[in-house]
């Protein structure tokens, strides 16, 4: 229910909780600033609007990354969290509260939530078999298991899809299928799994998701679910598991996307409990508050069938809204470690202003599900003429006049504008109706049309030609006065999308916080502050600065999400990008080898355990009569001996420029002769699609040929 009165009007609002185990990219950002545009739009209208988030921690990614860097997990989450709230706040994402999922309020509402559905006869058990390493002790969720590819053959695939040929199967259809931990083979084991039964809420789903709750276009797609029938989801996994163990089942844990959501609520207690607010007033009853959420596309499912399947079966209230999103695509393509487009939102804050990315994802995002693309070009090109050029244009041509004519004052009576002011004011009610409804280009597009009639009346005033002529101090002061209020309007229009900006131009105009409420009011005999630079112009420059640091960093290491939603792992959602390293390690991005025999390699690249890598010295290298692209080298394997490599990255490297160097040997593969002799092993050197080059791998400084690489 939406209580209709919207002056008052109470909303709790969340965006989806980002995993612990990657870093903030802009693809993430879309979600956040969109959020955080409407939050701040409704607090603008003087709503109590509260913004609440919070990492999510659990799972087995997370389990294995704090194992392999010799942590707990819950110092890598605390680590994490840290590192996504200085983010958050470089990019003004206003927060009322940043929780964890990994918290007590967390852990007892999804144990509330549980024995409430248990007692009511929505658990079942069942036993499911499952690969299961016995080295690790653990089942392996379908992304920590690759093998040879069922359907095409190609090697290092994923328990669940192939990304050769996309074709999706069972982690026991994959061939000489490994632990993606260990590289040891899985056994397939039976254990009991509880499971949450769906089908017991599809009336109550149907009806809801046709309530208005939830966009049409996502409705639709929730019409293929019905169709094919609702399945029962497992929500337990055994440990050892980073998680909450379930009431009464002991090494049995809710799997994350169970207490994930519920995170939603564990922030809200947690703010609630800070700021002597009612929990039950906002998530036990329905007729005060608002909820809405901010969610991916590719994570509807949960949010529109599990989650409230669970919060009705639970005595909760429901949501009164989801609202979903498309992913970012930059420069019309999927981010791209390679193409130097895989964006951190730190690699972004080192070079560039946060408002001008909340500008241009303003610009173009919609209320319906469709993706957007950051065109960096279009980016520098509206940002400038439309930020700088149309807006700060009008005060810093005017402010100056005043400040340094009229001592800062506005004149004594606001001037007459031919209705202009006026109708800035009437547009607000426009651009108020477009942020509710969360068209936020259609927003910024009235805005900057407004803004184009403000510039029209500054050049038709003219006040650097009244400034010089005699007489026409008034009408100066005048021109001005208006021009100023006009902007005021602006800003107060703008100030969802651009909180820091508002914040300067408070100060500047002298004038207590921007609100809808007060742009009704024009500014006389008021004497403004000093006006200080509001923004730069992009400068391209910095935008090169910030692909070429980004080509050097990783992207972050979560799975990806698969289709189903019902699998095991759970993926970094907001960007197009599939990341393709799994967090165990076994590298998919790993450096492609640079091989000695062009017909392919004898082992397979997740049987790390069984592959002996060495460090070696180049003693020696030469070129190869009648091979264009090899070189033959002569490696220093220590203890091993000398070996003959041929290796093909000729292209990359003179001959003379490796001899004495260090690098990385496969030293146990299988001799393979060749038309020029025998290659006794494989150099690693890395490239990638889309950048030209072949990078040798050397170890640091100190490594000796011989040594064991781990
Ligand atoms: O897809 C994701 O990134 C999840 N971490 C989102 C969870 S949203 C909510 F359910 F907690
Ligand atoms: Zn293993």
């Amino acid at each position: 229910m939406t209580p209709s009165d919207s002056s008052n009007r109470r909303l709790l609002v969340t965006s989806a909780l980002p995993y612990a185990n990657g870093s903030i990219h802009l693809g993430h950002l879309v979600e956040y600033i969109q959020t955080d545009i409407w939050v701040r739009f409704h607090k603008l209208m003087g709503r109590e609007c509260l913004y609440v988030c919070a990492d999510d921690t659990h799972g087995t990614p997370i389990m294995i990354r704090a194992q392999r860097e010799g942590i707990p997990p819950e110092e890598l989450v605390a680590r994490m969290r840290t590192e996504h709230q200085r983010d958050f706040a470089g990019f003004n994402i206003g927060f009322d509260n940043y929780h964890s999922t990994h918290s007590p309020e967390n852990r007892a509402l999804a144990e509330e939530i549980y024995l409430r559905l248990r007692q009511d006869g929505h658990i079942r058990t069942a036993s499911v078999r499952q690969a299961y390493c016995e080295k690790d002790g653990m089942f392996l969720p379908d992304r920590f298991i690759r093998g040879i590819c069922p359907s095409c053959g190609a090697a290092d695939q994923y328990g669940d899809a192939c990304e050769s040929c996309s074709a999706t199967y069972a982690p026991t259809d994959l061939k000489e299928a490994r632990c993606a931990v260990c590289g040891s083979s899985p056994v397939a084991r039976d254990s009991d799994h509880f499971f949450f039964k769906l089908a017991d809420f599809e009336t109550f789903l149907k009806y809801w998701i046709r309530s208005g709750a939830i966009q049409e276009q996502m409705a639709n797609k929730l019409d293929e679910w019905f169709l094919a029938g609702l399945k029962d989801w497992d929500i337990s996994r055994d440990g050892p598991y980073f998680g909450f163990e379930i009431p009464d089942a002991p090494n049995k844990f809710f799997y994350v996307w169970l207490d994930a959501p519920i995170g939603y609520m564990a922030s809200t207690r947690h703010l609630c409990d800070r700021t002597g607010r009612d929990f039950d007033e906002i998530w036990r009853r329905d007729d005060r508050f608002e909820v809405h959420h901010f969610i991916g596309k590719d994570i509807y499912y949960f949010h529109t069938l599990f989650w409230p399947a669970m919060l009705h079966g639970a005595g909760f209230r429901l949501p009164t809204a989801v609202h979903a999103h498309g992913f970012l695509t930059i420069n019309g393509q999927k981010m791209s470690k390679s193409r130097g487009s895989f964006l951190n939102a730190r690699s972004y804050l080192d070079h560039l202003d946060p408002e001008y990315l909340r500008y241009y994802y303003a610009a173009k995002l919609s209320s319906r599900v469709e993706d957007l693309d950051l065109n960096l070009e279009d980016f520098t090109s509206r940002v400038n003429s439309d930020m700088v050029g149309k807006v700060v244009n009008i005060a810093s041509r005017t402010a100056g006049f005043l400040r340094n004519r009229f001592g800062g004052k506005l004149a004594p009576v606001y001037p007459e504008d031919g209705g202009l002011f006026d109708r800035f004011v009437a547009h607000g009610e426009e651009i108020a109706r477009h942020y509710e409804e969360r068209e936020f280009g259609k927003a910024m597009g009235a805005v900057m049309r407004l803004a184009e009639e403000a510039n029209r009346y500054v050049e038709q005033q003219s006040p650097w030609e009244l400034a010089k002529k005699e007489g026409a101090e008034a009408a100066l002061q005048a021109s001005c006065s208006v021009a100023l209020n006009l902007f005021k309007v602006l800003m107060t229009y703008l100030k969802p999308v651009l909180p820091a900006m508002a914040d300067k131009v408070e100060a500047f105009l002298n004038v207590p916080p921007l609100s809808w409420e007060n742009r009704v009011a024009p500014l006389a005999d008021h004497e403004i502050g000093e006006f200080k630079h509001l923004m730069a112009r992009v400068d391209p420059k910095k935008i090169e600065a910030m692909l070429t640091a980004a080509r050097g960093e990783s992207p972050p290491p979560p799975p990806a999400p698969a289709a189903a939603p019902a699998t095991q792992t759970k993926g970094a959602a907001k960007s197009v990008e599939k990341v393709k390293t799994a967090d165990s390690g076994a590298a998919k991005s790993a450096p492609a080898a640079a091989e000695s025999h062009p017909g392919g390699g004898e082992i397979e690249i997740p049987q790390f355990s069984q592959v002996d890598l060495r460090v070696a010295r180049i003693v020696a290298a030469e070129s190869v009569e009648g091979a264009d692209k090899l070189l033959k080298l002569t490696l220093d394997v220590g203890a091993l001996g000398t070996r003959t490599v041929f290796a093909g990255i000729k292209s990359a490297y003179a001959p003379d420029a490796l001899a004495g160097r260090l690098t990385v040997v496969v030293a146990n593969l299988k001799p393979r002769k060749m038309k020029f002799g025998l290659s006794e092993g494989m150099v690693l050197a890395a490239s990638g699609e889309g950048v030209g080059g072949l990078f040798l791998l050397q170890p640091d400084a100190g490594a000796e040929p011989g040594m064991r690489i781990k």
